[in-house]
């Protein structure tokens, strides 16, 4: 591979979106992709995709993609602590990432880097032929990075660090963080490039703190997506083009100017108790939630979009009970965008436990068939050791009124908080968007 002269990187004499095309001109056309009728084949040069073509999503408008984009069945957290001294170089950095996220996110090699001279090294492009599978990459700050030097505008009004909650037991190494990246994606190795592109432009500005992988699989036909607890999770979330979505979700107008059209991201790391869970019955599990597990309804509807009653009684008691997670953070509105994740044993069976701030000793549910504790199988290569939960994203424009104030109500009394430990933590400021020929931060600086 050389670096051009116009600073295009080539494979073999071809940028991977000419390889694409000549892929999937091999395999028949677009018809064979299921492509809607593309200009992929009009004129000459390697074809430039439209927005919604070979999942193409566009990164420039308003906000960034992302955020309201319907959610891809991957995702990478990654975040970094900026080394950056001030303001100008901050400057460099968000413009190099900007035109990195421009050409990966259509199927193109990352720019040349200014750090390698001409064929030191190659773009080894594993995802050479693969289509961008609607490729985003959003980008957040985190507050420290708002007081360099030479910055002059405010921080945004609720960028502040969150509370400690009760019942967390948060690792500080995958917690915080100057950079967020989500990066999502409908292919896990289209994933994978984009993220070795991206941290390809990190040294001298920037030192990777921790990444977290993640999935989401919807029903082919559509639907909410289902938690590893088995749950329809996302249902009551503002829909996208909606008024309650923009004003749940985008910078509030008390915001200052440079920040509107942007948000606010909590992400927690959340590791989830599946094999209490499991030994939970069906009605109990109904209960935690105040949903069915079957089919999403409430409890006191039939089917997954009926409003739940909370007025309805069996008796003297709720249908929904009073400690019941839909019952207890009911009323602070905000966008989840979770991915779940499943690293297995793979850090117990390294040598360590897989949450060292966690106590993997525990208690069955009442009345369940258990291990003897103690005994080999139960603490130590058994399912205390097994690391499975969600990658809980909620955005929105209110932190303290949205996340804190729901998850203050949580953790005073939730009862699905005996089946969830949270054990990362961090908050970021979601860049707005920009235009084309804009970068990502270019109205902060
Ligand atoms: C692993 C942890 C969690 C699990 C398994 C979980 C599961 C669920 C499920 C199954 C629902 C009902 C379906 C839906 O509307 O999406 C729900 C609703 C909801 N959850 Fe969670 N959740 C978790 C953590 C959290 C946290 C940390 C918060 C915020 C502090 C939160 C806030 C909400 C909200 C706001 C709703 C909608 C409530 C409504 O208005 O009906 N969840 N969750």
């Amino acid at each position: 591979m050389t670096a051009l002269p116009g600073g295009e990187p080539r494979t073999a004499g071809l940028s991977r979106r000419a390889l694409l095309g000549s892929a999937i001109a091999t395999v028949g056309g677009s018809a064979a992709l299921g492509l809607a009728g593309s200009a992929l084949f009009a004129g000459g040069g390697p074809p430039v995709p439209a927005e919604g073509e070979h999942g193409v999503v566009s990164p420039f408008g308003a906000h960034q993609a992302g955020v309201d984009t319907p959610q891809q069945r991957h995702a990478m957290f990654v975040s970094a602590d900026l080394t950056v001294p001030d303001a100008a170089t901050l400057r460099t950095f968000l413009r190099d990432l900007t035109a990195t996220i421009t050409r990966i996110t259509r199927g193109d090699h990352p720019p040349a880097s200014g750090m390698l001279s001409p064929g030191a090294s190659t773009v080894t492009d594993f995802a050479t032929g693969l289509p961008p599978a609607r490729l985003t990459v959003t980008v957040g700050l985190g507050l420290r990075v708002l007081a360099l030097p030479g910055i002059a505008a405010p921080p945004p009004r609720r960028l502040r660090p969150l509370p400690a909650f009760d019942g967390d037991a948060l690792d500080p190494r995958w917690s915080d963080g100057d950079l967020l990246l989500q990066l999502c994606a409908d292919d896990a190795q289209v994933l994978s490039a984009a993220m070795r592109s991206l941290r390809a432009r990190m040294p001298g500005f920037a030192t990777l703190r921790w990444t977290q992988s993640g999935f989401s699989s919807a029903p082919p036909a559509g639907g909410t997506p289902r938690n590893m607890f088995g749950q329809k999770d996302g249902t009551s979330n503002p829909r996208p083009g909606t008024a309650a979505f923009d004003d749940t979700v985008w910078a509030r107008d008390d915001e200052p100017g440079w920040f509107a059209g942007g948000t606010y991201l909590v992400f927690r790391k959340i590791r989830m108790k599946t094999a209490d869970w499991d030994l939970t019955g069906r009605d109990e599990q109904d209960a935690v939630i105040g949903r069915r597990r079957s089919d999403g309804a409430p409890l006191t509807g039939r089917q997954e979009f009926d409003e739940p009653d909370f007025d309805a009684t069996v008796g003297a008691d709720p249908v929904i009970a009073a400690d019941a997670h839909i019952r207890r953070v009911r009323g602070f509105p905000m966008l989840r965008r979770s991915y779940s994740y499943d690293y297995g044993q793979l850090i117990a069976t390294a040598g360590g436990h897989p949450e060292p701030a966690a106590d993997s000793r525990h208690e069955h549910p009442k009345g369940a068939p258990g291990h003897v504790h103690g005994a080999d199988e139960h603490a130590h290569v058994g399912h205390g050791q097994i690391d499975v939960g969600l990658l809980f994203c909620a955005y929105g424009n209110d932190p303290e009124r949205q996340f804190i104030a729901a998850q203050r109500r949580s953790a005073e009394s939730d009862r699905l908080s005996r089946f969830i430990t949270h054990t990362g933590s961090a908050l970021f400021a979601v860049l707005p968007g920009c235009r084309e020929g804009g970068y990502l931060g270019d109205t902060l600086l």
